[in-house]
């Protein structure tokens, strides 16, 4: 009996591994074929561009955005990558598409199949009659994450007339839902709005947050990976604005304000309590916390070890103790750039450098910024090139 169950038992083994190999083709070498984003400035790569009329373009399509890697501006808020570059990158996938076309191109030579970017520069996960409600203005769109899922939803109905394979396309995407929900605390600070009210936010952005992951797992989504907010009391923008607070509210070893920090971490724990909620309700999907705050403090806590010399000076702007000057932003003169912006964590006083992106993204794909770690889903993902190991 013995030898027929060991060649059973082989010639299982051998189909497993033959399963194990055919899949792993099948997903690239990155183990997802696709990605598909929802989200902010963090991760628009034109969208916001695209939606403003040629004559207005946003910070984002005017120079020196893009000067150090893309060489021209191109709608990210940055001098080159973002995190989802860097993250399309390590899984061997061209960058993300933007959905919203340039009013030039041809839409029909347009292809997503290897992913498509629904993140929009300044929106925010809360929709704008709700924000009208309490008064808080958004300056730069009126596209939320509803906007984005309902975006999705038609993107997707129509890709699945023209590929009866889209079930899969959406199986095998690695689906990044945010950051988002930061913008809309970002405007309602500087505009006076109520702590009470801003806090009463929360609970609200994470339920927005949490409906659209879970209507994307509804529909066929097996993989989606949510950040967090980032430490927001490092970022010029914040510390320009809240200038002269007490010596006593800043973090003595980053100089960050410890309070918006703390408001930072607060929103992530709320996060990740309702997420561990829904890996509950749909134990067949693989949610990812991705922990931009802790992969982001890292940096602040130790930049010389990973090359910066500015950390909350912002490369690109018009002066001012942060040279951030909310009144001549990047792009608008009398703002200029930095020699060398590789050595900077902060690009514009609200985003960050390509830099800091590139190892934000380390942090994430290679260290132990993602729960669950993120080599324990895929095991195949490729370093962060430029980097010595994590
Ligand atoms: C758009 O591209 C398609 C396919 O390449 C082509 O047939 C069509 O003529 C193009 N349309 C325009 C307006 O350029
Ligand atoms: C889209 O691109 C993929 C490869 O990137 C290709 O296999 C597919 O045929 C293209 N689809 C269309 C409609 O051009
Ligand atoms: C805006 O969000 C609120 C709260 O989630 C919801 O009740 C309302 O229907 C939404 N409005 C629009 C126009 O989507
Ligand atoms: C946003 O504004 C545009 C242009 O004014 C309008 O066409 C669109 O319907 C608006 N979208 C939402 C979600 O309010
Ligand atoms: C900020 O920029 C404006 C516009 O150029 C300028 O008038 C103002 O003095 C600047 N503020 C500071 C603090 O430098």
């Amino acid at each position: 009996m013995a030898p027929t169950f060991s060649t059973i038992s082989n010639s299982f083994a051998i189909l497993i591994l033959g399963l194990l190999i055919s899949n792993q083709e099948a997903y690239g070498h990155g183990c997802y074929k696709s990605i598909i984003s929802f989200g902010n400035s963090l991760a628009d790569t034109g969208n916001l561009l695209h939606i403003n009329p040629p004559d207005k373009p946003p910070k984002s399509g005017r120079w020196p955005y893009g000067i150090t890697f893309f060489k021209r501006p191109t709608g990210r808020y940055s001098d080159g990558r973002l995190l989802v570059d860097f993250i399309a990158q390590s899984l061997g996938l061209p960058f993300l598409e933007p959905f919203i076309g340039s009013k030039n191109a041809n839409a029909s030579n347009r292809n997503f199949s290897k992913g498509v970017n629904f993140a929009v520069a300044g929106a925010t996960a809360l929709n704008q009659s709700f924000l009208e409600k309490y008064g808080v203005f958004n300056p730069l769109t009126n596209v939320s994450l509803g906007t984005q899922l309902d975006w999705f939803k038609e993107f997707f109905s129509t890709f699945c007339k023209t590929n009866p394979d889209c079930k899969t396309f959406l199986q095998t995407s690695l689906i990044l839902v945010g950051e988002i929900g930061g913008n809309e605390y970002n405007y309602a600070f500087v505009q006076g709005t109520d702590i009470e009210v801003i806090e009463s936010f929360v609970t609200a952005i994470i339920s927005d947050i949490s409906f659209t992951v879970q209507e994307l797992i509804k529909l066929g989504a097996s993989t989606v990976l949510v950040p967090g907010n980032l430490p927001t009391g490092c970022l010029p923008y914040y510390l320009s604005y809240y200038e002269d607070s007490d010596e006593k509210e800043y973090d003595r070893k980053t100089g960050c304000l410890n309070w918006l920090n703390g408001f930072s971490e607060h929103h992530n724990d709320l996060l990740q309590m309702e997420l561990n909620r829904i890996r509950g309700l749909y134990p067949y999907a693989t949610i990812i916390y991705g922990d931009y705050y802790n992969a982001a403090m890292r940096i602040y806590l130790s930049p010389n070890k990973f090359g910066f010399t500015s950390v909350l000076r912002a490369c690109c702007g018009a002066g001012g103790p942060y040279n951030y000057n909310a009144s001549a932003e990047c792009s608008t003169p009398p703002a200029t750039v930095c020699g060398d912006p590789s050595r900077y964590v902060s690009w514009d006083g609200i985003h960050f450098t390509e830099a800091a992106y590139r190892r934000i993204a380390q942090g994430l794909l290679e260290g132990p910024y993602t729960i669950p770690l993120i080599r324990t889903v895929c095991s195949s993902i490729s370093r962060i090139s430029g980097l010595s190991e994590y």
